[in-house]
């Protein structure tokens, strides 16, 4: 894991500044919150095994009835012994038993099958896709994360002009948590076979809420089915459950709204709901893709089919940010997927400006109007009109990578022969 955080949570955060702060918080009482949700939703039969992944000092069962968690085989780790000390100490107040292990999640020695997985480590203190992975290598039955939401504007998992105790001032200064986007949460956990189930929103201090994700695991593949141009834009579909299915994800495309699901072969269908299956030969084969669209909903939608179809997908909402994800991003980027009309800097822009530095990266481009077909051709890139199935887009994004660059300068001066080979 990074080694700063590490250092953070292993050497700087003091147990009895830790409790302070996230009494103080709230944050003590709203993980106790959602905790109570978490049981609710999975409901875990009597002597089931329940892991809690970082759970610290166990803060939260000085807010917690501890009879709800007195039925379960309990196992909590984390990366602090000390915290885990003090955990014991709670574990004992209230009668609770439980195995305590000191553990990194992102390395986890844990025994895989616990029926309820929960991290209440608040995911923005680690490498939240690392930390899918090892949740989902665990095959939990079930899965519960929280992650962090702020108010519009505050962008950084910390808040900014709090005073805080000395050793947590000194992790804040080391150490910056960034937010985890929801969207490509949820789209993580589906390319490993769980769909979302549950969700639970908890303000806490400073306008900030904990959101509690709760995801099942899919009994047998999970295929990725999108509903394609169905629902009239005007249906409430944040949180719809479609059957067996749970919506992923909506975007709003020029004739309508395409909505995204994971879930099931055998389905229970509405009406108006047209179904796409990605069949497997389709499937992508691992490469990495750099999907980038000023539309939170459109990316979200790309990432999430991508993902499930098997590459290794990076995103941005904005050229700059695009550039930026790029220089930090280990190793080749094999396509950028990219939106044409942004407003800060246009599709074919930000093609040309990557590929200087990265002469071999295939580019497509999509857009939802009709002179975007006519201005990538301009560069032999790819192209594909919004809105597009998911299947179309997959097949049509392993024709490209699997072809060879027919890329030119682009824009003024086309040459039309190069298009010919
Ligand atoms: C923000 S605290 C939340 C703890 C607790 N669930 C609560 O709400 O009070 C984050 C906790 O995660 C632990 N932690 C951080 N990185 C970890 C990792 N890679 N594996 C396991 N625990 C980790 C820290 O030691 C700390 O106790």
């Amino acid at each position: 894991m990074d080694p700063a955080l590490r250092r953070v949570w292993t050497e700087v955060v003091l147990c009895g500044d830790y409790d302070e702060h996230m009494a103080r918080i709230g944050q003590a009482q709203g993980v106790a919150a959602l905790m109570r949700g978490f049981i609710g939703w999975a409901k875990p039969a009597p002597g089931a095994r329940i892991a809690i992944v970082g759970a610290g000092t166990g803060q939260m069962l000085d807010y917690l009835d501890p009879a709800i968690l007195r039925p379960y085989r309990l196992t909590c780790t984390d990366l602090n012994p000390a915290y885990l000390a003090r955990l014991g100490q709670r574990l004992c107040a209230n009668e609770l038993e439980a195995n305590l292990v000191i553990d990194d999640i992102e390395r986890t020695a844990l025994r895989a099958g616990p029926g309820l997985l929960l991290a209440t480590l608040v995911l923005e203190h680690i490498d939240w896709r690392r930390g899918v992975e090892a949740f989902a290598a665990l095959r939990p039955t079930r899965c519960g994360v929280v992650i962090q939401e702020n108010p519009p504007g505050m962008t950084s998992a910390v808040t900014p002009g709090r005073a805080l105790p000395p050793s947590t001032a000194r992790a804040f200064e080391m150490a910056h948590a960034n937010l985890v986007p929801e969207g490509e949460l949820t789209a993580a956990f589906a390319a490993h076979g769980y769909v979302r189930e549950y969700r639970l929103a908890e303000e806490v201090a400073d306008s900030k809420r904990l959101i509690a994700l709760g995801f099942g695991r899919v009994a047998g593949p999970a295929l990725p089915l999108a509903f394609s141009r169905v629902l009239p834009a005007e249906r409430p579909v944040q949180e719809m459950h479609l059957g067996v299915h749970v919506l992923h994800g909506t975007a709003h495309l020029p004739d309508g709204l395409l909505a995204f699901a994971f879930g099931y072969r055998r389905a229970v269908l509405p009406p108006y709901a047209k179904v796409i299956m990605v069949p497997r030969p389709i499937m992508g084969t691992l490469e990495t893709i750099l999907v980038v669209d000023d539309s939170e909903a459109v990316l979200q939608v790309v990432v999430a089919i991508l993902g499930h179809a098997g590459f290794r997908v990076l995103s941005a909402d904005s050229g700059p940010n695009a550039l930026k994800v790029a220089a930090q991003a280990d190793g080749k980027i094999d396509l950028l997927l990219s939106d044409v009309d942004m407003p800060e800097m246009s599709g074919p822009d930000l093609g040309e400006a990557l590929r200087k530095g990265r002469p071999g990266m295939h580019v497509m481009l999509m857009s939802g109007g009709i002179e975007g077909n006519l201005l990538v051709l301009n560069y032999g890139w790819a192209y594909i009109q919004k809105p597009f199935v998911a299947v179309k887009l997959v097949q049509m994004i392993n024709e490209v990578l699997h072809s060879a660059d027919r890329s030119q300068p682009g824009g003024q001066g086309f040459d039309s022969r190069k298009d010919a080979g």
